[in-house]
């Protein structure tokens, strides 16, 4: 399996966002993760299309937008035309998830899910064969820098248990808490695409940790 590593601007400094995204390319990011919060389903605010569109001006990076908002859909065509690469949805601020999944296809981008800690990963089977990305929250969403929930490994297990019957390819992407301390017990639990906002951007050489949460995951035989 291919680890990704996809550091999230929401830790950077957003008075050098240039540098911010320059340390992810120096650091050989694969994805950029941008968390767009509404204040609604989640209790912080970040931003919306026009900054996604800024950091699409400044990379060729696939950028990971995590939707952390009520109504997704009302942002597709903006995001997609922003430059987002992949849009992901929570479930449970999508009812129609399926539709809003092939809306977010249509649109040429990956279609993703986000289950938060207290939602079952049964909640996407009816939808596993259709995901790009599964995404398993091991924080409560909102906020940086929160101490990763240990119960999320065995729910990454599941997860990649259940992608695996549905025979789909899907990136399953962990978000929240991740660190040298707890990327390698994420990994062998079966995820491969690893969110990091704190991990990187607090570290004293963001472009060295970058690459550390690799190696970390590459030293796992
Ligand atoms: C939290 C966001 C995360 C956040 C992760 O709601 O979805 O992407 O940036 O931050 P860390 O890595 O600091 O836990
Ligand atoms: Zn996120």
């Amino acid at each position: 399996m291919t680890v990704r590593i996809a550091p999230s601007l929401l830790s950077a400094d957003w008075a050098r966002l240039a540098e911010a995204v320059a340390i992810c390319e120096a650091g050989g990011a694969d994805w950029i993760h941008l968390d767009v919060m509404d204040g609604c389903f989640v209790p912080n605010l970040t931003f919306g299309a026009r900054f996604i569109e800024t950091v699409r001006s400044l990379t060729d990076l696939p950028l990971d937008v995590h939707m952390m908002v009520v109504e997704p859909e009302k942002y597709f065509e903006d995001f997609a035309r922003a430059g987002a690469t992949g849009l992901s949805i929570h479930v449970e601020t999508a009812p129609h998830l399926h539709r809003q999944l092939s809306r977010i296809k249509e649109l040429g981008c990956k279609a993703g899910a986000v289950i938060n800690p207290a939602t079952p990963v049964e909640a996407l089977r009816e939808v596993a064969a259709d995901l790009d990305v599964l995404l398993v929250m091991s924080v409560n969403p909102g906020f940086g820098g929160q101490q990763f929930i240990a119960h999320s490994l065995d729910k990454v297990s599941r997860a990649r248990a259940m992608l695996a019957a549905a025979r789909s390819p899907a990136a399953l992407e962990i978000d929240g808490g991740i660190s040298r301390e707890t990327i390698t017990a994420c990994w062998r639990s079966g995820a491969d695409t690893f969110v990091a906002g704190h991990a990187v951007f607090a570290a004293r050489d963001p472009v060295a940790e970058i690459r550390a949460l690799r190696d970390l995951c590459r030293a796992v035989v």
